[in-house]
């Protein structure tokens, strides 16, 4: 049994950045800054076909505005699939919003949008994936947030085929993020950093590739669908005059 196996600089890379991104601690713990000239990011040696993935992370503090960070797994290609976490940063007290979204094929257009029941900034928060062939779970501190099911039987493609790895990436964004823009980076406030740790992968061999949400994490999906979604694809007519997506009725 292997007991936490999490070392960052055994499992990820920092890809770019110029040392704005660090492993520190022996590899406990990772950083990723921003400031006017840059970004950075990192990437996992590993690949993944399937996961259940868990990281903790501590979201830049005080006025993130303008800031993204970025938290997925993708595989490569035009064609490529994607499971999308990012977090869009704001004015300090305002909340942060969590954007997820699905790529199938090199298709996305399925988001949604979140705000959370805490302040991601306090403290670090596990942010988590499950990605087995029946469905797609992104959860936050064990509660699901959202659930993307293989409804391959109504002709909605589903990521099964293509590995994909694990990556995360610190940005400015001010001309959208934030309030659609209108709020810009106060880039006296740099480096903006986030900060991660306890990365866990759990091997395919385990009961997970088949699991599915439980009666009680059903209830905690609606809790946070009814009082923290603030954004579905599925409900917007203007996206989709011609008609919603078809996973949109399952
Ligand atoms: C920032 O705060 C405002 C006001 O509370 C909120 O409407 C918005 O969704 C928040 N997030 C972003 C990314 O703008």
């Amino acid at each position: 049994m292997m007991v936490s196996g999490s070392n960052f600089l055994q499992d990820f890379d920092i890809t770019w950045g110029d040392g704005r991104g660090k492993i520190v601690n022996n590899g406990e713990l990772l950083t990723l800054s921003l400031d006017k000239y840059s970004g950075s990011g990192f990437q996992s040696k590993n690949e993944y076909l399937f996961g259940k993935i868990d990281m903790q992370i501590k979201l830049v503090p005080g006025n993130s505005a303008g800031t993204v960070t970025a938290y997925y797994l993708s595989s490569e290609g035009e064609n490529h699939d994607e499971i999308d976490f990012e977090f869009l940063g704001n004015l300090s007290g305002e909340p942060y919003t969590v954007h997820t979204n699905v790529y199938t094929q090199g298709k996305g257009e399925r988001e949604q949008q979140f705000h959370l029941w805490f302040d991601p900034t306090a403290d670090f928060h596990s942010f988590s994936v499950l990605w087995n062939p029946q469905t797609i779970v992104f959860s936050v501190d064990n509660t699901p947030i959202r659930e993307f099911k293989n409804l391959e039987k109504i002709g909605v493609q589903f990521p099964k085929n293509q590995p994909m790895k694990l990556y995360s990436s610190i940005w400015n964004a001010d001309q959208w993020a934030t309030r659609g823009g209108l709020i810009k980076t106060d880039w006296t406030q740099a480096p903006f950093t986030a900060s991660y740790r306890h990365f866990n992968a759990e091997p395919n061999n385990k009961p997970w590739m088949s699991q599915r949400l439980d009666p009680i994490s059903e209830e905690k999906l609606k809790w946070v669908q009814k009082n923290y979604m603030i954004y579905n694809y599925c409900t917007d007519i203007h996206r989709f005059p011609q008609g919603f997506p078809p996973e949109c009725s399952a």
